[in-house]
């Protein structure tokens, strides 16, 4: 599963067939990390005697976990809103919650403008949802967006609603310190704080003993994950390549991801001890925004276009087979066709296997709303969005018809959509590939042969090492 702000997936929870106990609907927008959040407010929840339901109409409360960090992320929410309204006309009980980074950054507002709304909850209140819901259904509004410089729920076992059983997000850390111009998120989610790292091997440990055979370990920043504990009387600290490594070692046949790496952290440790670790899988995720140095200074990146393309020299001279994706911004503020230019060029530089790309939108109160005009025509952000996305569907589909005769081991993640015969999973690089089931089973790695592609997936078939 890879959620995305931009898809605004909606991901719903699976029953835990209690009919006894009050139900809670849980609609997710957003990234991974939220997704990862409405497991955690799922266990408290289920830890305080309610249960969670798929079914909407059967709710007596309905939360929605959201997304500020485009304008039509939030537009989409207060679309949903409307339509609980009209599920709340015709069964006055049900109670409706907003929590995430909408209620982070929109607070009291919230109430005021949506009538249906009976609790507003932000990224570091959760533990405290069970005493606001018990106030709301007492008829008190309930808010809590008070964010925290501790909070890392890191004694709550997620409660895994993908249902998949086989691959599951683990956050190590919370909020961001990078304050990039445009984003939303420093805001929305509060200071970095990093995770015990005992807490999460422990996590890690419980998932691979309950036959999960993959972990993406989360974060806005992954590479300055940063503990610092004490050992008796010796203080050591822990960084995220020891992280990944402790992480690794949990047990050869469970592979380890992790999002997002920020350029300017990624550091030739992190990708040696990738290079070390068979099960840490070769794929990056690096975001690099533009190509363009003077876009990057304006977006606080805090590197130049050489120092992200001496990030990918590293990373293919060390990891000769890893993949790499990234994230594009499209016209941001004073962006020419100059600056559209280098970040086209980069693209096929890298040859990106895969991207996440937007146009630019302006978000209330961040720097770049504060101090630079969003000046770039709405047509020319949709022209350029465009030249993009082409662009990177042809890099996209040369990268899988590099793999056709090549063998990959797979990790079987579940049935195929399109036929019950075959099953769909991804190589370490993170490609899908879909292939006849051949007596294997969800959980098994096997090794497949890639026979052909289509703009989105690998085909293959099963073969012996
Ligand atoms: N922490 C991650 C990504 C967080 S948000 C990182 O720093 O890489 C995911 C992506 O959304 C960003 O990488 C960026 O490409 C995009 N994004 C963030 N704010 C945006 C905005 N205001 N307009 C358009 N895209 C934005
Ligand atoms: Fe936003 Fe930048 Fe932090 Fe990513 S690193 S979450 S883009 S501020
Ligand atoms: Fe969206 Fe908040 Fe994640 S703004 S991308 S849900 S951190």
């Amino acid at each position: 599963m890879n959620i995305y702000p931009e898809d605004a997936n909606i991901f719903e929870t699976s029953n835990t067939d209690d009919t006894s106990r009050p139900k809670v609907y849980i609609e997710t927008y957003g990234c991974q990390m939220n997704v990862n959040d409405s497991e955690v407010v799922a266990s408290i929840l289920i830890g305080n005697g309610y249960s969670v339901t798929s079914d909407i109409n059967q709710a007596d409360i309905i939360l929605i976990n959201t997304c500020s960090i485009r304008e039509n992320a939030e537009t989409r929410v207060f679309g949903r809103l409307d339509l609980f309204g009209q599920i709340k006309k015709q069964k006055p009980s049900v109670l409706v919650g907003v929590l995430g980074c909408m209620a982070e950054r929109l607070k009291d507002q919230l109430l005021e403008q949506k009538k249906v709304v009976d609790l507003v909850v932000g990224p570091d209140a959760y533990r405290e949802l069970p005493v606001l819901i018990r106030a709301a259904e007492d008829g008190q509004k309930g808010v809590n967006v008070l964010l925290s410089r501790e909070e890392t729920y890191a004694d709550i076992s997620p409660v895994r609603l993908d249902k998949n059983g086989v691959s599951a997000f683990v956050s190590i850390m919370r909020g961001c310190n990078n304050m990039c111009s445009y984003c939303v998120v420093p805001y929305t989610r509060g200071a970095e704080r990093s995770r015990d790292p005992q807490t999460i091997v422990k996590e890690v440990q419980d998932l691979f003993d309950a036959g999960y055979r993959e972990v993406t370990l989360l974060g806005q920043n992954v590479n300055s994950y940063h503990w610092e504990g004490q050992k008796g009387l010796i203080k050591h600290t822990v960084n995220f390549s020891d992280l990944l490594e402790m992480v690794a070692l949990v047990d050869p046949r469970l592979r380890v991801r992790f999002s997002t790496s920020h350029p300017k952290d990624l550091t030739n440790e992190v990708l040696y001890t990738m290079a070390m670790y068979e099960n840490i899988c070769n794929h990056i995720h690096l975001p690099v925004q533009s190509g363009s140095t003077r876009i990057l200074k304006l977006m606080n990146r805090k590197y130049t276009r050489e120092d992200y393309l001496n990030r990918i020299e590293a990373i293919r001279s060390i990891i000769p087979d890893c993949s790499i994706s990234t994230d594009i911004i499209a016209g941001f503020c004073t962006e020419t066709e100059v600056d559209h230019d280098l970040t086209l060029s980069l693209m096929r530089e890298v040859g990106f296997d895969f991207a996440y790309m937007f146009k630019y939108s302006e978000r209330p109160n961040t720097k770049a709303a504060r101090h630079l005009e969003d000046d770039v025509p709405e047509e020319v952000k949709t022209r350029r969005l465009m030249e993009i996305i082409e662009l990177q569907g042809k890099l996209s589909e040369q990268s899988k018809q590099a793999d056709v005769g090549k063998r990959f081991e797979v990790l079987v993640e579940g049935e195929s959509k399109k036929s019950k015969d075959e099953f769909y999973g991804r190589t370490s690089q993170n490609k899908v590939v879909v292939f006849p089931k051949a007596g294997h089973k969800v959980g098994d790695f096997v090794y497949v042969e890639i026979t052909d592609c289509t703009p989105a997936t690998l085909m293959g078939k099963i073969v012996e090492e």
